[in-house]
C-alpha cells in the first residue's frame, strides 16, 4: 500500500508494466488539476482509480491515453513513451494497444450499434470479414445482438454505453480505460457492463477504472487507487487498504431497553466515540476487545439489554474520510 510520500508497488508493476507514468501535472487555468500522479498498471491488472468529483479522474485518463499532454511527467505504454503532437509518428502504434471508453458518450445517433461498430473500427484500421466478425461478437456480448441494427437514437444511456464499450475493445487493446461508464445509468446495463469488464480482465486485458463509487472499485479491481486534488492518496488492494483504518471500524449493537438515562450514561463513559440512532449503539473503538467488554459491562450495570453485536469492518469511505478528512461522496 502507498501512503502520500511512501510509494509501494507491487513487484509485477515493476516487472511488467503495460502502464508507467510518472509525476504527471496538469493544470488548467489556475486549477491543477494533476498534482504529480504516478500511476503504474501491471500486464493484466485491474486497477480502479477511486475518487470524488472533480478529483481529477478524466484529467487523468486524457493524459494517461494520449488525448491531452499533461504540463509536465511522463507517460509508458508498454514501454513506449507517449509524446508531443509534434513529435507523434509513432503515438499511433501506441494508441493501438489503447481503448478508452470515455465520460461523455461518442458516438453517431443516426446510425445503428452495428454501423457505429464498424465505423470505429474502420478507424482502427480494421476491415471486411474480420471487422464484421468482430462486431457481430461484441453485439452478442454486450446482450445488444437483437437491436444492432436499430439506430441508436432511440436507445437508452445505459445501451448506448455498451455500444461505447464494444467499439474500444475492437481492436483488441492491452489495456482498457473507462471513465465513470456506469453513472446514470440503469441497472440491468450495469450489470452487462460490469460482468463484460470482469471477462476482459479474465482473457487477460489490463483494466483502468474509473469511479466515485466505491462498491466498484471494491467488486471489480484487484487493486485501488484512491485520488484526491489530483494526488494519489493511497493505494493498495482492498484488504490493505482496509487494514489502514481498521481501527476505525465500528462496534455496532442493538440494544433493548435503552432510555435516556441509560443513554446519558453510556454518553458519558465513552464520549464521542459512540453514537446512537433510536436502539442502535455504534461505537468506534480505540482497542475492539476491550471497548467491547466495557460496552457490554456497562450495558449488564444500566440494565440494557443487548439483542445482537456485531463489528462493521471499515470500507473505502472511511478510508477516504481518515485520509482526506472529507466524503467521498458529495
Ligand atoms: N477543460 C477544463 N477547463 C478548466 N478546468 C477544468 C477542465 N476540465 C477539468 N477541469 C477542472 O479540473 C479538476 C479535475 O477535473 P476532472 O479531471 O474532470 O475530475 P473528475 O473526472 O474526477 O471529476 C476540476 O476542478 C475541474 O473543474
Ligand atoms: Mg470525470
Amino acid at each position: 500500500m502507498l501512503v502520500r510520500g511512501c510509494p509501494h508497488l507491487p513487484l509485477r508493476a515493476y516487472i511488467c508494466p503495460v502502464l508507467h507514468a510518472t509525476e504527471l501535472r496538469k493544470a488548467y487555468d489556475r486549477v491543477l488539476a494533476l498534482d504529480g500522479l504516478s500511476l503504474h498498471i501491471a500486464k493484466g491488472e485491474s486497477y480502479a482509480l477511486l475518487g470524488p468529483n472533480g478529483a481529477g479522474k478524466s484529467t487523468a485518463i486524457h493524459t494517461l491515453s494520449g488525448l491531452l499532454m499533461p504540463d509536465s511527467g511522463e507517460v509508458r505504454i508498454d514501454g513506449q513513451v507517449l509524446r508531443r503532437k509534434a513529435a507523434a509518428a509513432d503515438n499511433r502504434a501506441i494508441k493501438m494497444k489503447l481503448g478508452v471508453v470515455p465520460q461523455e458518450i461518442a458516438l453517431y445517433e443516426d446510425l445503428s450499434a452495428r454501423q457505429n461498430l464498424h465505423f470505429w473500427g474502420s478507424l482502427y484500421g480494421l476491415g471486411g470479414q474480420q471487422l464484421r466478425n468482430r462486431s457481430a461478437h461484441l453485439l452478442e456480448r454486450t446482450g445488444l445482438a437483437d437491436r444492432a441494427d436499430e439506430p441508436i437514437e432511440h436507445f437508452s444511456g445505459g445501451m448506448k454505453r455498451r455500444v461505447n464499450i464494444a467499439t474500444a475493445v475492437l481492436h483488441e487493446p492491452q489495456l482498457l480505460f473507462l471513465d465513470e461508464p456506469t453513472v446514470g445509468i440503469d441497472p440491468q446495463s450495469r450489470h452487462h457492463i460490469h460482468e463484460l469488464i470482469r471477462e476482459l480482465h479474465a482473457e487477460g486485458m489490463s483494466i483502468l477504472y474509473t469511479t466515485h463509487y466505491m462498491e466498484e472499485a471494491e467488486k471489480l479491481c484487484q487493486r485501488i487507487g484512491i485520488l484526491d486534488r489530483g494526488q494519489l492518496v493511497a493505494e493498495g488492494s482492498l484488504a490493505e487498504l482496509r487494514r489502514h483504518v481498521d481501527q476505525r471500524g465500528s462496534i455496532r449493537v442493538e440494544t433493548r431497553g435503552l432510555d435516556g438515562q441509560a443513554l446519558q450514561a453510556l454518553l458519558s463513559a465513552f464520549g464521542e466515540r459512540l453514537s446512537h440512532d433510536g436502539n442502535t449503539l455504534r461505537l468506534v473503538p480505540e482497542t475492539v476487545h476491550q471497548d467491547i467488554a466495557e460496552l457490554v459491562r456497562h450495558c449488564g450495570d444500566l440494565g440494557v439489554e443487548l439483542e445482537r453485536l456485531d463489528i462493521q469492518e471499515a470500507d473505502l469511505e472511511a478510508v477516504f474520510l481518515e485520509l482526506t478528512g472529507r466524503a467521498l461522496r458529495d
